[in-house]
């Protein structure tokens, strides 16, 4: 059965590996991002930031800042404008309590960049501090059972009888795993020029979402939406940080309002990113797996421990994954939370799964171990028939075949299963594997005009290139629900002035915006037929797609990892990955795969580097820029690999894709995990895998 909302494509530009349309104004130099914007006459905004984790300002001396030569405008809580708002992330300066260590509480305006940064540095704060709470950690007197984890899923689940399967199964395995607190580090940092036209505001910001950005600011402002523009044509890297608005925006606005005729521009400097742009919740999981002789679970079980903030509430949904990955009757699922006096937790790249999968795929190579049965092998074995959370069957799930074709590819038939026994040259060499798996998302909310203008087809939509080749992609969604060449369609994305769309977040964007597209151009054709006049136009709205009520619909794959660890220092190398996705039909396989082996290279990163290390005493991270911050670089990069089943999958959307801009990073860690404990018979539980543990 197809519904009409999913009518398949023929695809003839999907598919095809076109280079990014975007490419060339951004290796030149004229892609012009949101702090570069044109501006007659910029003035620029810095930032005063807490320097205690918790307690009141007190008061302000802004005299010498006042004085500075170039500076226009100081502001404080103590004459700030009011805002309209109760998130407690965007109400900036709005109270003197300071809730985190880095909470701005200030802001000066200058005519130059310099003279801004002098001014902050000149405005003095006294504080009266109270005392402060940063550490996450199980038994906790105060954790909480949030409402619901994000972005509405149900905080605990359960079924059957986990207590009961695991008090009379053959082979049971109880474990505690720990993944880090992480920051976003896109190369561009956050990143805003505001200006105000009387009662007209209007933005350039590095965003995942122009028009989520823009409803934000009217809230805020108290603005009706059309005197709102945000303006963001290029992204430079966001995974999830630029996916809602953060205090900059909001400042800047602010800013711009309080210096009329002025374009201020305000970036966030790489350290203010690691205290006011969001990060990745450390989280705890306890994982029990119940499993008969021939390794079938009976049960498998998560409890996540894991912070949000004092000021907002955001809950990391780290154990949904367990609760459709493998077939066991008896499931169980929490979630509990700490509030603590730091910043907000917020997206990053596959919330969620990326660190919900890693407890679940190191336990399941450790039952593997412990049954002696390959952990390829394992997997297949707990396949279920049908998704066992909602009982519904798949839309398509080739989890199965991306680990034998992985098997294959990778040479894994070849493995000695023994830890710790292959050595060369002084390094100890190991391969692991894990699963990967990320839903199959819908927005509601987007809309796509399409327009005939001097003989091409120019498509309308507000949507976000971040890097994902979105530029490039809805062309070529578009000239096959055209049914004419790509070179004849011109995009337009990035800008409030075109029709609303979704926030680039969740690995939605193609279904969502490519749906909306899809159904402007069937309603464009329907109604001029091939040769459309001149100024011909239609539009097209995303549909709910109703097999979305009669499929669970995820995107799969399989990761394989090899491990070299020096046997004298520890030091850790990861010579060769290679991840085999089932992600529905790729639009692109140049943007697929940057996005696929870019999602490789940041769980490869979280495995071995990242780190946010947070300081008790203060309440800040220490490891604050990207020197101490450790991401991976090429130089850690070796082999890696991507590849892509050919999947058919008629029920998820038009094109028939997946979403890939997330699937990429889940299980990575894990996979590496498993390749280390198999080169040195040392268990790395707690992330990152670094030299000290394995000494
Ligand atoms: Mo992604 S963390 O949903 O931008």
């Amino acid at each position: 059965m197809t519904d009409p909302s999913t009518e398949q494509l023929r695809p003839v530009a999907i598919g095809s590996d076109l280079e990014r349309r975007d490419g060339f104004p951004k290796v030149t130099g004229t892609a012009r991002y949101a702090y570069e914007s044109e501006a007659a006459s910029p003035a620029y905004c810095r930032l005063v930031q807490s320097t205690v984790a918790r307690g009141r300002v007190d008061s302000v001396d802004t005299a010498a800042a006042e004085a500075l030569d170039g500076v226009l405008l100081v502001r404080t809580a103590f004459d700030a404008e009011s805002l309209e708002t109760d998130d407690g992330e965007l109400a900036v300066l709005q109270s003197r309590e300071v809730a985190f260590r880095g909470q701005v509480v200030g802001m000066v305006v200058a005519d130059t960049a310099e003279a801004a940064l002098r001014g902050a540095d000149l405005v003095e704060v006294a504080y009266s501090p109270a005392p402060h709470d940063v550490v996450l950690r199980t038994g906790r007197g105060d954790l909480y059972a949030p409402e619901k984890v994000n972005p509405s899923f149900e905080t605990d689940t359960s079924d059957g009888d986990i207590d009961e399967a695991v008090a009379t199964a053959t082979a049971v395995l109880d474990r505690t795993y720990t993944t880090a607190m992480y920051h976003n580090n896109p190369l561009e940092p956050h990143a805003t020029t505001a200006y105000w036209d009387g009662e007209a505001l209007t933005v350039w910001d590095s965003t995942q979402g122009v028009h989520p950005t823009r409803a934000v600011l009217a809230d805020l402002f108290g603005l009706d939406r059309e005197r709102v523009r945000v303006v963001c044509p290029y992204v430079g890297g966001g995974f999830g940080s630029k996916g809602e608005p953060h205090v900059h925006v909001v400042l800047a606005a602010m800013a711009a309002r309080a210096v009329p005729g002025r374009h201020v521009r305000l970036a966030f400097t790489r350290q203010q990113m690691f205290a006011l742009a969001g990060y990745r919740t450390p989280t705890i999981q306890r994982m029990r797996l119940a499993a008969d002789q021939s390794g079938r679970l009976a049960g498998i079980a998560i409890d996540v421990v894991e912070q949000t903030a004092k000021v907002k509430e955001f809950a990391e949904q780290t154990g949904v994954p367990t609760r459709m990955m493998y077939a066991a009757p008896h499931r169980s699922t929490t979630h509990r939370l700490a509030a603590l006096d730091v910043p907000a937790p917020s997206w990053m790249r596959a919330p969620g799964e990326c660190p919900g999968m890693f407890g679940p795929e190191v336990a399941m190579d450790e039952l593997a171990e412990e049954l002696g049965i390959d952990p390829v092998e394992l997997r297949v074995r707990n396949e279920p028939e049908v998704d066992p959370e909602s009982g519904l069957p798949w839309s398509s799930r080739n989890l199965v075949a991306c680990l034998r074709e992985g098997a294959d590819r990778f040479g894994w038939a070849d493995r000695d299963p023994r830890p710790g026994l292959r050595e060369e040259d002084g390094w100890l060499v190991g391969t692991g594997v894990a699963s990967s798996v990320y839903p199959v998302n819908r927005m509601a909310d987007s809309t796509a005009t399409i327009r005939r203008e001097q003989g091409r087809y120019v498509v309308e939509i507000g949507a976000a290139d971040l890097g994902t080749g979105t530029w490039t992609t809805l062309a070529q969604i578009a000239a096959d629900a055209l049914e004419v060449d790509v070179a004849e369609v011109t995009m337009r994305i990035g800008d409030t002035a075109y029709p609303i769309a979704s926030v680039a977040g969740g690995s939605s964007g193609m279904t969502t915006w490519g749906s909306a597209v899809v159904n402007a151009a069937r309603a464009f054709r329907e109604k001029f037929g091939p040769e459309p006049p001149e100024d011909a136009e239609a539009q097209g709205s995303t549909e709910d797609n109703p097999a979305t009520e009669r499929f669970a619909m995820y995107a799969f794959g399989a990761q394989f990892a090899q491990a070299r660890v020096n046997r004298d220092t520890g030091e850790v190398r990861v010579p060769r990955l290679l991840g085999v996705f089932a992600a529905g039909r790729i639009i692109n396989p140049r943007t697929a795969r940057s996005q696929l082996i870019g999602g490789m290279t940041m769980g490869l990163s979280m495995a071995l580097h990242e780190q946010s290390v947070l300081d008790p005493r203060f309440g800040h991270v220490v490891n604050h820029d990207l020197a101490e911050y450790h991401i991976a670089t090429c130089a850690d990069v070796a082999e890696i690999e991507a590849r892509w089943l050919e999947e058919h999958d008629p029920h998820v959307n038009p094109m028939g894709s997946k979403g890939i801009g997330e699937i990429g990073i889940v299980g990575t860690a894990a996979a590496v995990a498993n390749a280390v404990h198999h080169a040195t018979g040392v268990r790395v539980r707690n992330l990152p895998i670094t030299l000290d543990k394995l000494l």
